[in-house]
This record gives C-alpha cells, structure tokens and sequence, in this order.
C-alpha cells in the first residue's frame, strides 16, 4: 500500500537534459490590447503581498456582503478564503451582465452535425433557462441548499445551464463525464449521496448517435447496490420533442426534461447569497486507489481564482468569441468553459463533437465561421489535428489572438505546430499546467510580460509559488538538471477545500509528505503536494514530466492504475492485473494490461475481451487498453509486490533496470521476449524514447 510520506526509491532524482528550447516573443499587437501589459503586476503578487494580493482576483465579482478575512489558516491545510463574504455563482455568471448585455450571445453551440443549426444563447435567454430549471430543481425534485446532484451530461448547453441552476440554488452539482460507463457514473453517484440524477438521452460523436440514457439505468443500479437511491431521473432530449435513447422510460422515476419545464415556465428564483465557502460543486479525479476523489470546490475563492486567471492568463475581454475545445466534464471545461468566461461577461463556444469529425478542418472552419479569436485546447487535440491536417489552417480565414494548450505536457514539435501553423505566427500560445485539484492555473506565462518557451508551462502564476523538492524534502535547485517534485509553497483561491467525504485522505495524499509541522498554522509549512515530476530550468521556468503516483494520463484523462486493475479483477478468470503506459504518438500515453490467470485457466482470445468489456464497462471506452497480455507470472519483489516499472518497460521496449533483486528474475526475458515479439509481428515500430520518457518509464510505479 501506498502512503505518501513513505519515501520511494531515489529515482525521484533523474537527472535530465534536455536542449534549451529558444524563447518566442509575443506579438506586438497582443501585447498593445493586453489585460496584463503592465510588468507592476507581477510585483503586486509578489510574496511580500500574500495573500492579500488575491483582492484583485476577488473584486472581479460582485459580493452581496464583502469578506473580512481574505485568508484563514486557523485549522491547516483546509484554508477559508474571503471568510464573512457572501456570493452568489449564478448571479456572478448570469444576471449581472443583463444590465448592459442582456442580447449579447453568452453560448454558442455548435451542434457535431454540420447541417444541424448553431444555437446562440444570450445572456437573457441563459438568464432565463436557468431560472426555469432551478424551479424545476427546486420545486419537482425539492433540492435544497447543500444538497448533491449528480449530472451525465455531454457537451450539449443543457449542461452549463444546470451546472448554473445548482450554484443560484447554492445546490452541490458533480458533473461525470459523458464518456464514462454507467457503472462509474453510478460509483460517484453513490460516493457524492445525490438522489438525482440528469442526463440526455443522446448526442453525437463521430458522426454516431449515443444512447446515452442506456447508462443512467445502469448508473442507477450501481448507486443501488452501493446504497445510494435515487429518486428521479431527469432526461434532456437531445432532438426536441423526440427520444431517441432505446431503453423505456421508467415510471415515476423518468421525466423528460421540456415536458417538465412547461410547468415553470416563466419561473424566477432568487439567487441564494451563499458563504464564500460553501462548496459549490464537486469533480471527481483519480489517483493512487481505486476508489475516485471528488474534489469539493469552493464558491468564493473558486470563483475569483476562474475570474482572474481567466482575465489575466487568458485575456479574455468581454468582446472575444472564446473557444475552449475541452469537455465539460472535466475540470478545465468547469473552470474555463463555464465560470471563469462567463464571469467576466464573454462568449463561449460549445462544441458538441469530435474535432476532426468530418475531417481535420472541422474546428478551423468553426473558429473562422465564428470568428472566435482565443483558443484553448490538450496536446491529444493539437497532435491528432498535426496529424490528419497539417496544412488545413491555410484553408481558413480565422485570426487567433491567443491559444492554450493544457492537460499534458506538449512536445516542443507540437507546439511549434499550434503556434506556427495552427495560429498562424499571430497568436500568443500559454501551456497551463494544473489539475482537477487546484480549480485553475498554476504554472504558466503572463502572456504579454512573459515569452514563450515550447515545452514548458513557466513559471508559477501570479501569487503561486511552486517550488521542485526531492524526496527528502530538500530544495531541487533551479537550473540543476534534476527532476523531483513539483510543489506549491502555498494556499491560493482555487485550491479545492477537501475529497468530499475523505477529509483524512485529503491531508494525506497532499499534505502529509512535506507538511513541516502538523501543528502549526502557519500555511509556510503546508506545501501543497502535486505529484507530478518536474525540472526547473535557470530562468524559473517549470518542465512537467508527468505524474509520480500511479495515474497514467490518456489523451489528457487521468486513469488510475488500480481502477484499471480492479476492473480487469472482476473477470472471474484472472487472479492479477497491472496496468501501465506506453508512449503513444497522438494520446500521450496509451493503457496496456498485464493479467495472470486463475491457476489450471487457459489463456484465450475470450479472456482478454473480457477484460478489455470489463473496463469498458466500469471506466469507460476512453480507457479501453491498447493490449491485454495474459502472462504466466507477474514480476515481483520479494515481498510480493508487482513491479510495475519492469513490465512498462517491456511494453515500451526500453530498459527494464536491474531485475537482480526480483523474487523471480526469469520471468523478465520471457515475457519480454514473448511481448515484444507479438508486438513486432503486429507492426509496432519501436522508437527511441526521449531522455524524459524513458526516466518516465523507469519510475512507473515506484511509489508502491
Ligand atoms: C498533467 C487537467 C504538462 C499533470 C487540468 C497533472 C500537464 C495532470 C499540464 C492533471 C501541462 C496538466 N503540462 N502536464 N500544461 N496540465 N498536466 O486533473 O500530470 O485532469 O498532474 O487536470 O495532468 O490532470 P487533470
């Protein structure tokens, strides 16, 4: 079992080299409209004026009573923030930009079919949507301030708008991400205690129509069997007036959305006034166990953290047509899709499909059709879009101000493409490094002030102070070429309160490992643990690594190994299973399975689709495994423990490290040989891993 003041194997330490990539200058014309051109305001968050300095983030919104206390350590690391102040989300993302934009488009939807009609929804026209399903909320479903309700909802406007329902109710959403199984659906269902649930019946990806209401049935057997009841169903129509999910409707637990909205049409609910820090929704992520963390977020600090990133990182200006291509249903689509544009009054682009569908044009001719001007994407997108259209933005007259790139590191040829190609020479490019925790940036460049360096995110963000520890606690110096752990030295606004329920795991997983003293309040000896690798260069620019503990990061999904092996486990056939990464060319890192089968058990064909239905079914098709390879043996310490770094090495042919020490040394060569033969007569063409991948590989797994 993995605890994370346990200290791994000193491989933390990897020395990496890597060339010096040259900075880029942003352009002039940016700089001259830029929110943040002026150098001050590095110096206004600079240490000497923490945290006072997150003022500036808070006074983007509208406070119905303004805070007294702008940080409260008093019980360490759960940090209040703004504390006595009172807000309202919905009021801050909707009702306050009526005034003076009541017919400006606040969404616009572009629907995956090319011949299906963009829907423009104005802030008056959200104003209303959201007031009519908060009554729906309110009054059918009787939710209730604190309550949870659990959302599966695609990339249709159907979700912001219930996202925003909940915050002017102070009621506690958790979106699970459309792609995910009912199973896993249902798993959070029951860990969050909703006894509602809202889904669709379908939406389109890939030129395919998904019955997606299909997985709120099992969705809601799982929570049953987990202990957890829900009540109602509520189904939006993906086509008005028309189901077109094959599975029945259930009686008196089914209800079509529209048909229940005609009963409040009209409705106006008051926004509750709600502390700054009561939780305003909650996002599941994964990590070491197989059970998931819902991160709980805050109202106030989540809020004016989402406001001023979004201001300052993004330049978002009320006049930009803003386009995030990410899902909802992760936490960049909450924090930069939902609040944070829509806090400071822009429009943001809704997508519902795949970016290359019908082809690697597809997202040029919207942003040109558009005119969106920011643009924000994962290196999975930018890599597949490189692939399968290189030359396609000549094609299109789209003119980008600003692009992002987040999830992933990116490799410095990708970048070059997206900044080149993609944005055309015209555009500033900001690679944002953070994660589901942390409810905004962390790592980035001020666009105007601070030039671009491809492959690294750059230095912290105004008023974060990350710093690279070793696994004793010692300070990786900048511009030494060693790697360890990136961490934050101290609280900021957006840092997610708690793992709703687990507040001991909380402190735990990312506090326990450099806390200095756990009796102290004073937040200078609670560093905040990121578990992921990184290198300082000299100029305090960050290189992200990847993740220490044992999550591989799919296409920019986080896919914890012990939720893929859980799954596999389920097979009755298998007695063990490893799941490690190998490099892959578009998604970053692609999932392979290692199982040993039940003693006297014949491996078959049937056995590994087994597997692969299995995590299919409890993950979701976004995890679905490269390879199932059934094996004799695991490699394994004395103590029993599978050597997950032995086996990532062989699935990515590189080196397996010394095996001398193993409990069965033997079965290296022979799964190695038999492995990496059958990839070889599929067509695998091995590559040379660069320095970083390969200390990647190496330390897979090592926190065990
Ligand atoms: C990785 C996504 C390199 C990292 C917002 C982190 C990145 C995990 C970057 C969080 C980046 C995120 N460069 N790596 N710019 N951004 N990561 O929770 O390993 O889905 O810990 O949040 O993605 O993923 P999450």
């Amino acid at each position: 079992m993995t605890t994370a003041h346990e200290s791994p194997a000193s491989e933390a330490e990897i020395s990496v080299h890597w060339r010096e990539e040259d900075y880029y200058q942003p352009p002039a014309k940016f700089i001259a409209q830029a929110n943040a051109a002026d150098p001050d305001i590095l110096g206004r968050f600079d240490e000497g004026h923490f945290p006072d300095c997150f003022k500036e983030y808070a006074d983007l919104l509208s406070w119905d009573a303004y805070w007294h206390t702008t940080l409260d350590t008093s019980n360490p690391p759960f940090w209040r923030w703004f504390v006595g102040g009172r807000l309202n989300a919905c009021y801050n993302c909707v009702d306050r930009h009526l005034a003076t934009d009541r017919n400006k488009a606040a969404l616009i939807w572009v629907p995956e079919p090319e011949d299906e009609p963009t829907r423009t929804i104005t802030y008056q026209e959200l104003y209303r949507q959201v007031n009519e399903f908060a009554a729906l909320l309110r009054d059918f479903c009787g939710l209730r301030t604190g309550d949870r309700v659990t959302f599966h909802l695609p990339m249709v406007p159907e979700l912001p708008v219930a996202m925003l329902a909940c915050a002017r109710l102070g009621v506690i959403h958790s979106e699970v991400f459309g792609g995910f199984s009912g199973a896993a659906c249902g798993e959070r269902i029951a860990d969050s205690g909703s006894r509602i649930l809202v889904t669709t019946d379908g939406y389109y990806r890939n030129g395919q129509l998904f019955d997606h209401k299909a997985k709120a049935d099992e969705a809601v057997r799982t929570a049953d069997g987990l202990g957890q009841q829900v009540d109602k169903v509520l189904v939006w129509r993906r086509h008005a007036g028309r189901c077109t999910s094959r599975t029945p409707m259930v009686d008196g637990r089914d209800f079509f959305v529209d048909e229940l909205l005609a009963e409040h049409h009209r409705a106006v609910v008051e926004p509750v006034s709600m502390p700054a820090e009561a939780p305003l929704f909650l996002m599941y992520t994964s990590g070491t166990t197989a059970r998931p963390k819902g991160c709980q977020h805050s109202t106030g600090g989540y809020l004016a953290y989402v406001a001023g990133t979004s201001k300052y990182y993004q330049d978002i200006h009320p006049e930009d047509t803003y386009w995030c291509c990410a899902d909802i249903g992760w936490i960049t689509g909450h924090s930069y899709i939902v609040y944070g544009p829509l806090a400071l009054g822009t429009t943001s682009v809704i997508y519902e499909g795949a970016p290359t569908y019908p082809d690697a044009g597809r997202v040029w001719r919207i942003a040109e059709r558009l005119g969106v001007n920011i643009f924000h994407t994962a290196p999975t997108t930018i890599r597949m879009l490189r692939k399968l259209g290189p030359r396609e933005p000549d094609r299109y007259d789209y003119h980008l101000k600003h692009m992002t790139t987040v999830g992933e590191p990116i490799e410095p040829e990708v970048w070059r493409w997206y900044h080149d190609v993609a944005g055309k020479g015209e555009a500033v490019v900001v690679d944002t490094w953070w994660q589901t925790e942390n409810g905004g940036f962390l790592g980035s460049t001020l666009p105007a002030l601070q030039p671009m360096k491809p492959g690294s995110c750059g230095p912290g963000v105004l008023g974060v102070y990350p710093v690279i520890y070793d696994e004793n606690g010692n300070i990786v110096e900048a511009g030494s070429g060693k790697a360890g752990n990136i961490c934050i030295r101290n609280p900021w606004p957006g840092i997610f309160q708690t793992i709703w329920g687990q507040p001991e795991r909380f402190v735990q997983i990312y506090y326990a490992k450099y806390c200095r003293n756990p009796a102290s309040t004073d937040w200078r000896d609670w560093p905040y643990f990121a578990g992921d690798g990184a290198v300082q260069a000299a100029d305090g620019y960050f290189r992200i690594l990847g993740r220490v503990d044992d999550v591989i990061n799919v296409a920019g999904h986080r896919l914890g190994t012990k939720e893929l092996e859980s799954a596999s486990l389920t097979v009755h056939e298998v007695s063990e299973a490893a799941a490690v990464p190998v490099i892959d060319e578009i998604r970053g890192r692609a999932v392979e399975m290692y199982v040993a089968l039940q003693p006297g058990t014949a491996p078959t064909e049937a056995i590994r689709q087994a597997v692969t239905g299995a995590i299919e079914r409890e993950i979701g098709k976004i995890a679905r495994p490269k390879n199932v390879w059934i094996v004799d043996d695991m490699p394994k310490t004395r103590s029993g423990k599978i050597m997950r770094r032995v086996i990532a090495g062989i699935s990515n042919f590189s080196d397996v490290g010394d095996v001398s020490t193993l409990a069965n040394p033997e079965i290296v060569d022979e799964i190695r040989h038999r492995i990496q033969s059958a990839k070889l007569a599929h067509g695998e063409v091995p590559r040379q891993l660069t320095r970083e991948e390969a200390a990647e590989i190496r330390s897979f797994g090592r926190n065990e």
